[in-house]
This record gives C-alpha cells, structure tokens and sequence, in this order.
C-alpha cells in the first residue's frame, strides 16, 4: 500500500512497512500512522512495558533542553536534525516562547515528516524557521541549507534527540556528529538523547530486536560510553550524561519517572 500526494499523483511514502516517524507518531498517540507502525509499536510496547513512558520523556527532554539553552545559555540559532511528525513543543515553539527572533532549522529524511513541514514553519515574524529534506549521513547539504538561515559566526544548537540511533556504526555516526560540530562556532551546543543498551538491558535487547524486523529503519542501541563519546571535546552542562527526566526536571519527582534514554547538552569550548 502506498500512501498518494494530494493530486493523486504518484505515490508519495511506502505505508506497508513502518517507519520509525510514524511509529514514534503512535507511542505518542498521534492520527499519522497506519497498520504497519501501529504494529511496530505495539510490539515494542510488549517488549518494553516503559516504552511509552520514555518517549514521552525524550520528548520533555527536548523541550527542557531547548528552553534552558535559550533562557540560560542565551542560544538563538537551534539545528534540530531527526525531527519527527510535529508534535507538542517543536523546538522553534520552545525556542521562540523564550526570544521570539529565534531561527530554527529543521531536518528529516522521512516523507512524512517533509508531509507536515508546514506546521514547523509557523514561526512569528521577528523568528524563523525552514525545513530540510536531507539525511544526517550526508551533512553536506544540511549545513548548507542551514546556512541559508542561521548565523554560522554565532551559537548554534546541533540538537539529534533519538535520531543517532538509526546510524549503525558502518555509517561513522561519530564523524557525523564531529563534521557537524566542526561547523558551528565555539560557544555552540550539542544535544543528543540515545536509547541505551546498558538500561533495562534485556527489555531495550528484545524491544530492539522486534523493531528491527518490522521497521525501515534499524535500531542500534548504545551504552553509556558510547552515546558520552558524541561529547568528546566538549563540556558537558549539569548534570552530565544522565537518563532523560534525570535531566534538570521541572519537579525533583519527575527524576525518577521511566526512561531509557542516555541524555545530555555540551558546549563547544
Ligand atoms: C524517534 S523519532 C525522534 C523525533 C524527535 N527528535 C523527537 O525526539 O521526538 C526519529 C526521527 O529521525 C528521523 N531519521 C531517522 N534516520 C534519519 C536520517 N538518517 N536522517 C534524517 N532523519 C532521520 C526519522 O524519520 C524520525 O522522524
């Protein structure tokens, strides 16, 4: 089955196999999936009771991440690669509710996500935002199309929330990062939250393993050391290295709520 544009041209995104934009839609509790993700979700719920739980806190993490870099850390230029269906608090949202001249750029690789890019465009008019059809594998075009709109002489922040995952090792997601932060200006952040395998080990082991052979996109999941290493060179801002709501939560009580996300920002010294 294969979804089709709106003139009924040709088909515009395969809807038989699930893709990790829509099946991230469903634990969410989106209306933008189809059969194939709905049971790729499931299937990960089975496996991993906390799942829901947990995107919802990578999602919170996103926006605590955004706001504290805005209202804290002073950052107006945010590089969001990986960026999902639009859901509650996209980052030009965060971002702007703090500076309203904030300039957000975007970038995903799944057609359903270029489908919606029109609702991350909405940005006020002292803001704003643009959309990138591109690949984190080939930074080349995401930094030029980012340098269309943002200020590459000021603070950027290069934010990959569950996006590294699908880059397997072969692929050097490690250069991927390094050429990306290469470009941006000292004074720029990193943010990055990645599915552990060194968290509730054997529930990620199986969650992983049922994805991947349901889903386009496969999963590799990384231990602690492995997602730190994408902070190489850089200082991490408190409290470091930590699971998602472990990260500066709103309420002391949040802390302890499900995750299995290593997550964390860095400056570039
Ligand atoms: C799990 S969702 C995360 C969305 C959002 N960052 C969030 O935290 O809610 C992963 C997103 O990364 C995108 N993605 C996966 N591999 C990608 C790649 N190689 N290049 C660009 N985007 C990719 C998917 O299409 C999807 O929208």
């Amino acid at each position: 089955m294969a979804a089709r544009d709106a003139s009924g041209g040709a088909p515009a995104f395969d809807t038989s196999v699930a893709h990790i934009a829509r099946v991230q839609d469903c634990w969410l509790g989106g209306k933008d999936n189809f059969p194939a993700d709905r049971i790729a979700a499931q299937q990960a719920i089975e496996a991993m009771p906390d799942m829901v739980a947990s995107v919802r806190n990578t999602r919170a993490f996103l926006a605590r991440s955004v706001r504290h870099l805005a209202e804290g850390e002073g950052v107006r230029q945010f590089l969001d690669i990986g960026t999902g269906i639009p859901a509650a608090n996209n980052t030009h949202e965060v971002a702007q509710a703090v500076a309203p001249e904030s300039r957000v750029v975007y970038a995903d690789n799944d057609p359903i996500v270029l489908a919606h890019a029109r609702a991350l465009l909405t940005s006020g008019p002292q803001g704003a935002t643009a959309y990138l059809d591109a690949d984190l594998r080939d930074t080349a075009p995401i930094l030029e199309g980012a340098r269309r709109v943002l200020d590459f002489e000021r603070p950027i922040a290069v934010m990959l929330v569950a996006v590294l995952q699908y880059i397997p090792d072969e692929d050097d997601p490690y250069g991927i990062v390094e050429e990306l932060m290469a470009a941006v200006p000292s004074g720029s952040y990193l943010v990055v939250s990645h599915p552990a395998s060194d968290i509730q080990a054997s529930a990620m082991a199986g969650m992983a393993s049922r994805l991947n052979e349901l889903m386009a996109q496969k999963v590799r999941l990384r231990d602690r050391a492995g997602v730190a290493r994408f902070f190489d060179g850089f200082d991490l801002v408190e409290p470091g290295l930590v699971r998602a709501p472990e990260w500066r939560p709103d309420r002391p009580e949040d802390a302890a709520t499900p995750s299995t996300m290593w997550s964390g920002a860095a400056r570039k010294p």
